[in-house]
């Protein structure tokens, strides 16, 4: 259910999903290499704060460069050096955020955070790729504003929350 517009959060959203079948990762990793998404995503997040959970820090190990790096876990003893830890979605509230906050996934996170997000950047990619890790539903929570990038292997729409008012 979308939420009340008061309920949205001034998140962005940040994500490449097969539209085969909605895969984004794949054992732990992503599914495809893509130099093009990897431009676009550091483009976007570069001076700004992202937001991941436990398990996609697993993955990129190290905080991504020139960016506040936050993770969300329940473990109360993780170590994470470089890293902000949050533990619950109110924790996102006390932390001092720098330029705007992008929710970088991964599906756990994003199940639970999209219907705040203010906006959802989202690399449509058109191969077939298997996937262990996919989107949940977004589509009755936003709609498409613009095609932002296309080329043979990708499409990146910037998707508007339904609940903010026209
Ligand atoms: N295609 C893309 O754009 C993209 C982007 C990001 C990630 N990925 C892929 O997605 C996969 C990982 O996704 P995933 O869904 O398995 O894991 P995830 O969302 O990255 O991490 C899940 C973990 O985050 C913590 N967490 C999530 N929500 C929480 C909450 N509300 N409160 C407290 N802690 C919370 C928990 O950590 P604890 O277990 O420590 O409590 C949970 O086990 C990888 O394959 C990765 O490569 C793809």
């Amino acid at each position: 259910m979308p939420l009340p517009a008061d309920a949205i959060k001034p998140w962005k959203a940040i994500v490449a999903m097969a539209d085969k079948n909605r895969a984004i990762g794949l054992n732990g990793g992503l599914p495809w290499r893509l130099p093009e998404d990897l431009a676009f995503f550091k483009q976007m997040t570069t001076g700004h704060t992202v937001v991941m959970g436990r398990k996609t820090m697993d993955e990129i190990k190290k905080p991504l460069p020139r960016r506040l790096n936050v993770v969300l876990t329940n473990q109360q003893d993780l170590v994470a050096p470089g890293f902000t830890i949050a533990h619950t979605l109110a924790d996102l509230d006390e932390v001092a955020v720098k330029g705007d906050l992008f929710i970088i996934g991964g599906a756990q996170l994003f199940a639970v955070t999209l219907p705040q997000c203010c906006e959802l950047f989202l690399t449509h990619v058109k191969g077939d790729y298997d996937g262990d890790t996919f989107l949940p539903p977004f589509e009755h929570l936003f709609s498409a504003v613009e095609t932002l990038r296309e080329n043979d292997d990708l499409r990146i729409v910037r998707y508007r929350n339904k609940a903010l008012p026209a």
